[in-house]
């Protein structure tokens, strides 16, 4: 019998780092569907294609093999027609193209089976906007993952300075609070709490306590 445990929430909520975390205590398959729509908006970017207009991203969709492959440093690699991008859909610019793409209905389409796919065929912990409400909205767990913008943002943007990245905490807040507003007012399967999902708001919490309050909602629901 496969789980599937759902966690939505804004960018920055934390939803990768605690989701993995629990999909290694649990040994499920951790899914990151954000890396997904990443993967896609870079290829159009390469392309050149304007992330934001279907009429450049819907045309480049077939010509995109998406793979997944989960490596020994227990990450979830990304291959783009046969290249590891697992890195590339980091960059910063590429949150913008993921968050445009995402809001294509025929992108939407276009990945959902895969997701669908995944939670067939393994116990999953998958994270996301949508995965509560659209993608499985049978899971047996949906955590609605939040924090105030002012942590998301600093949390990022020391995710950033690690990298080298010098973007200035006040414009990755700025970028935060308008992702945050394209992935909740867009059409298609917006960013929303599930009625059934339970709220995780980690704005108080270091990560330790962050899992273990994870942990603990799991564990009151599902028999392990
Ligand atoms: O979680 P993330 O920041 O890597 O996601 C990048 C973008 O992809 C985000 O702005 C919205 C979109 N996304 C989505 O629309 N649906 C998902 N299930 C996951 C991500």
């Amino acid at each position: 019998m496969n789980y599937s445990i759902a966690i939505d929430g804004p960018s920055g909520a934390g939803k990768s780092t605690l989701a993995k975390a629990i999909a290694a205590r649990l040994g499920f398959y951790y899914v990151d569907t954000g890396a997904i729509y990443r993967t896609v908006g870079l290829y159009v970017a390469r392309q050149g294609g304007n992330c934001a207009v279907p009429a450049d991203v819907e045309p480049l969709l077939p010509a995109i093999q998406i793979g997944m492959e989960y490596g020994e440093d227990g990450l979830q690699h990304m291959i783009l027609n046969g290249e590891d991008v697992t890195a590339a859909i980091r960059e910063n610019a590429v949150s913008q193209y993921a968050s445009q793409v995402s809001a294509i209905p025929a992108v939407r389409e276009f990945l959902l089976e895969m997701q669908r796919g995944l939670a067939k065929r393994h116990s999953v912990i998958m994270d996301g906007r949508d995965i509560g409400t659209v993608v499985l909205p049978d899971a047996d767990i949906k955590v609605y993952l939040t924090a105030s913008v002012e942590e998301r943002a600093l949390r990022r943007w020391k995710e950033l300075q690690a990298k080298g990245d010098g973007t200035p905490l006040e414009t990755v807040k700025e970028q935060i609070i308008q992702r945050d507003y394209a992935d909740s007012h867009r059409e298609i399967a917006p960013l929303r709490q599930a009625e059934d999902a339970v709220v995780l708001d980690t704005s108080e919490l270091d990560l330790e306590e962050s899992i273990e309050a994870l942990y603990n909602i799991v564990k009151e629901r599902i028999d392990l």
